[in-house]
């Protein structure tokens, strides 16, 4: 993403994006990027204009993802999604995605451009503040986006959000970022985050299902992720396992229950300064 002399901003895409050729989507991105930097915190979101097809982009994604939740998702996120009520036809403002947070646990939205250094994103988190991209994916693949957009930001982070139990384990996150002072401390914070949040997997019934909101808002993963390689918890593996966002993730790591994220995850986040990464990381490398 660039801003140029006249103030106008340009988001890169790469060649092989879905939209990479297509004008209009990408004037649309760039004004959408435009209004996340112009926008104050504590200020009203500004709206972004979407057209009638991403509108059903998102209401075709809301209905096949609903299915694959039903299957495949933890029982506290399909509680939370029931009582979070998001619109199903249209894709909601983040203005409106705050309102309806607000109530159950207290988080609201930031509308970002686009990549929110690492400080910054955890580090809100404490204060209930969730860092969204506000545009969607192109429409001519509705079922695949190359990056995060707002049906993951929405349907993934905000359902989950909408749980107080999960709430509490994201407010502990952002703690631990503020906690923390050194970047490898940082870093290992954020993969625990990414390993939990967006990609963890629980026990339940005796099976594995999803909360991480990377598999739960991915079409083609939810489907995949019970044959990936699921592993126990395990602080340190998860803090310095190395990962790649363009791909499938590998390798998952499972909850046993719920008590468990809490008592393993959860505590760590809200204790941990730099000392305690230091000897996971010096216990991950013997
Ligand atoms: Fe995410």
């Amino acid at each position: 993403m660039a801003t140029k002399d006249d103030g106008s901003v340009v988001v890169e895409l790469a060649t092989s994006h879905p939209g990479f050729a297509d004008a209009v989507y990408r004037q649309r991105r760039n004004a959408i990027a435009a209004l996340a930097l112009g926008h104050t915190p504590g200020d009203p979101i500004p709206t972004a204009e979407y057209t009638d097809e991403e509108h059903q982009v998102w209401a075709l994604v809301t209905k096949e993802l609903a299915v694959k939740h039903r299957k495949y998702a933890v029982r506290e996120f399909l509680d939370a999604t029931g009582r979070l009520g998001l619109p199903q036809d249209r894709i909601p403002q983040l203005q409106e995605v705050g309102d309806l947070l607000e109530p159950l646990t207290g988080f609201r939205y930031l509308p970002a451009a686009g990549l929110v250094p690492l400080r910054e994103f955890y580090g809100v988190l404490a204060d209930g503040l969730f860092h969204s991209t506000q545009y969607i994916r192109h429409h001519s693949v509705p079922l695949y986006t190359p990056e995060p957009d707002v049906v993951h930001e929405v349907i993934g982070h905000a359902n989950t959000l909408a749980s107080p139990r999960f709430a509490a384990l994201y407010r502990a996150a952002g703690r631990a970022a503020r906690q923390v002072e050194t970047d490898a401390a940082l870093e290992f914070v954020s993969k625990v985050f990414w390993f939990t949040l967006e990609f963890g997997v629980m026990r339940e019934d005796g099976e594995p299902r999803a909360y991480g909101a990377g598999i739960l808002s991915s079409y083609g993963e939810i489907e995949e992720f019970r044959g990936m390689d699921i592993r126990p918890l395990d602080l340190a593996a998860m803090g310095t396992t190395h990962y790649d966002i363009t791909k499938y993730q590998e390798v998952l790591f499972e909850a046993a229950s719920f008590d468990h994220l809490e008592d393993t995850v959860g505590a760590f986040w809200d204790t941990c300064d730099d000392d305690t990464v230091a000897r996971l990381l010096a216990a991950s490398s013997v």
